[in-house]
């Protein structure tokens, strides 16, 4: 019995909400978000979690005004290229999950450059999901799949979740046990359709640039008290456990 998540997934929501309700622009809502995800990514590193992915913009995000996308993608590389430092001091290796041709040049070449410069370390592997989808991802699996298909490679009937899951962007990435969202949304928004099918979800009021660290244990507490089943009945999981 695992009381602890080895991946970690966050839907950072409300930081839009968190500046309204101050009367302040939006962009201070993400500014704000942006130093809660410094101090999340090593509060979860600290707790020896070695997975964590966080949505920080979605395909649909892209449609958003102008000036707030200017903005996010701005910040995104300035956190980037200020953040590789502590990435390599805590041994924090830095993968991206989405459609990253879509990024501007400028925002794209950091992000390439941190993920080469951080690959080999292993404390953490930190997921950004970036222009991110679930089904566009299922989707580009699917014609992967069909190309193998039609190059007389794999047979149709053939196909397994593991195939399936290993034309995924994560690949090679255990699925997440806990996925959180802030700000009180109970929705996915279309994040990891695939990888959260047994994942215990948590869903926090709180606006994304308020959540800390006390939060984060609240989430871990509440995830170590919930009985995961994966279908089997408990006096099944009871005969694994006393063989574990
Ligand atoms: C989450 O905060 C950050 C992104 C989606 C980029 P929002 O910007 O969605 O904040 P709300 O939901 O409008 O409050
Ligand atoms: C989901 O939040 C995407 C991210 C947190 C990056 P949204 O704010 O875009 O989701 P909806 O529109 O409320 O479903
Ligand atoms: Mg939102």
């Amino acid at each position: 019995m695992t009381t602890r998540p080895r991946h970690i997934a966050i839907i950072m929501d409300g930081n839009g909400r968190w500046a309204e309700s101050r009367h302040l622009p939006r962009i201070l809502g993400h500014r704000r978000g942006v130093e809660t995800v410094r101090k999340i990514v090593t509060a979860v590193r600290n707790e020896e979690i070695p997975y964590l992915t966080l949505y920080a913009f979605s395909s649909e995000n892209w449609q958003r005004p102008d000036e707030e996308v200017g903005a996010l993608m701005g910040l995104l590389g300035h956190y980037l290229s200020h953040e590789l430092k502590t990435m390599l001091q805590e041994d924090i290796c830095l993968q991206v999950i989405g459609d990253t041709s879509r990024l501007p040049e400028n925002v794209r070449a950091i992000l390439l450059d941190a993920v080469q410069k951080t690959a080999g370390n292993r404390t953490m592997t930190l997921i950004l999901a970036l222009s991110y989808g679930g089904r566009a991802e299922l989707v580009q699996a699917a014609r992967q799949l069909a190309v193998k298909v039609a190059a007389g490679e794999l047979s149709p009937d053939a196909i397994d979740h593991a195939d399936f899951a290993d034309c995924l962007e994560t690949q090679g990435i255990p699925d997440p046990d806990l996925l959180i969202r802030t700000s009180g949304e109970m929705r996915i928004s279309n994040f990891l359709l695939w990888q959260i099918a047994y994942a215990e979800l948590y869903f926090s009021e709180t606006y994304w640039p308020d959540f800390d660290e006390t939060q984060l244990q609240a989430a871990l507490a509440e995830y170590a008290r919930r009985q995961r089943r994966f279908g089997l009945t408990g006096a099944q999981l009871r005969r694994e456990d006393s063989h574990s």
